[in-house]
């Protein structure tokens, strides 16, 4: 499959769709699909997310979007899927990735079942490392799920989609209802407490970290409430040993993950969001952390290099022509003539090459646009449907508690910055 003749393409123009091979589909979005594609100057190989920009204004997700191409392009991390172009056509807004062709998670699940605890734990703390440089960076990820955490080829986790992810405050607490309802935490779904902040992550890892040893989520509940009441109060219960028996160590991680009070729970003990308290742990006894956070260690699942590690059917779409094939087109579209939405997008949804251009931080500039921002104070799915039984993303507005919390002030952060370091 290709792209467009390359004879007439200034490859060392500003980067667009026609600079790029497009090859197999490997993933379905909420707003387009994710595929393999190759720099036809480079000859490197990446992930390009595309996301249509009509469904992003019907689903009111413009400000998500903008605010996902942001955070992209201020982090960088051995084990987060990271941003190496953005740019857009008339049609599409496009993100080209660090490319992860080991699949992602769920895939693994439904495919193979369960994990042993040796691999649930190289996984665990390969993401760990991640979410706290996420955090250090003053950014909360709010869905962690299984189909965020991608494999590479070799087997080393990352986790992906910022579509929701936020820089948090340390001023306030944030009450906007945004995640996947399985892996929210107490404090997300409880209406009465007083907010949530980056703690919600760890818990949602250790929602994950359940799932991946037993093939079952800890929390379930035939409707929203029961849902909630289960995630709020229902004791939490290893499966038994027939579906899979785990350390004592392994399970006091687990526990501490899972712990209901964010102020006790693993990683979030001190205050900020801690590595040491990770690796202090019984579980994480034997790793090498120093290898570890250079991706040195060998991971023990190495994804089936023979054949695909992704679901064939979002191929399939395009091959029964249902869907309009992606080609690159030259651009049309006068911006004077674009709904508001639109001509957001095209003033915000920036050019980024990471050969020409230098990360930086747009904190404090993005917080109000996706920080709580109320459209109308509906809920937005931001697939097709959003029951609380399945795993998908949804993002409620509503406005957020002012609280004061001590800590690191972020106006104390740099505004332009080309590296943070992880704390
Ligand atoms: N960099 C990548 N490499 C390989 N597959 C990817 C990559 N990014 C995303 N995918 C696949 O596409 C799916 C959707 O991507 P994601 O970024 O999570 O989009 P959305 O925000 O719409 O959920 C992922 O669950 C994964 O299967
Ligand atoms: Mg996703």
């Amino acid at each position: 499959m290709g792209c467009a003749p390359s004879k007439n393409i200034d490859l060392t123009g500003e980067v667009s769709l026609y600079h790029f091979d497009l090859h197999r589909v490997v993933g379905k979005g909420a707003f387009g699909k994710v595929r393999v594609v190759q720099h036809k100057r480079s000859k490197n190989l990446y992930a390009l997310k595309y996301m249509d920009k009509q469904q992003c204004l019907k689903q009111k997700a413009v400000p998500n979007i903008i605010q996902e191409r942001r955070l992209l392009e201020e982090v960088d991390h051995p084990f987060l899927v990271n941003l190496r172009y953005a740019f857009q056509d008339d049609d599409n807004c496009f993100f080209v990735l660090d490319l992860m062709l080991g699949g992602d998670l769920r895939y693994h699940l439904n495919t193979r079942g369960n994990f042993p605890e040796s691999v649930v734990r190289f996984w665990t703390a390969e993401l760990a490392s991640g979410l706290v440089y996420l955090h250090s960076n003053g950014i909360m990820h709010r869905d962690i799920k299984p189909e965020n955490i991608l494999l590479d080829a070799k087997g080393h986790a990352a986790l992906t989609d910022l579509n929701i992810a936020m820089h948090y405050s340390q001023h306030r607490m944030h009450t906007s209802v945004a995640g996947s309802m399985a892996y929210m935490a107490p404090e997300v779904v409880d209406d009465k407490r007083p907010g949530y902040s980056w703690q919600v992550d760890w818990w949602s890892l250790g929602v994950c970290v359940y799932e991946l040893l037993w093939n079952r989520r800890p929390f379930d509940g035939k409707s929203a409430e029961k849902m909630r009441e289960s995630i709020m109060t229902h004791p939490i219960r290893k499966p038994s040993q027939r579906h899979g028996a785990v350390s004592s160590e392994c399970t006091a991680a687990l526990f501490g993950l899972l712990e209901r009070d964010p102020k006790k729970r693993l990683g979030c003990r001190t205050g900020f969001s801690s590595i040491d308290e990770i690796q202090s742990q019984n579980w994480f006894s034997q790793i090498n952390w120093e290898k570890l956070q250079a991706k040195q260690l060998d991971p023990p699942f190495v994804p089936n290099q023979d054949s695909a590690n992704f679901d064939f059917s979002h191929q399939l779409d395009e091959f029964m022509l249902a869907e309009k094939p992606l080609t690159a087109h030259k651009r049309k579209a006068n911006p004077e003539k674009m709904k508001p939405e639109m001509r957001q997008l095209e003033t915000d949804f920036t050019v980024y090459d990471f050969e020409r251009s230098g990360r930086r931080s747009y904190y404090p500039l993005n917080e109000p646009l996706v920080a709580e921002h109320s459209h109308d104070g509906r809920l937005r799915p931001t697939f097709t449907s959003s029951s609380h039984t399945n795993t998908n993303t949804y993002v409620q507005s509503s406005t957020a508690t002012s609280q004061t919390r001590s800590s690191t002030s972020h106006s104390e952060r740099p505004r332009y910055s080309s590296q943070h370091d992880p704390r």
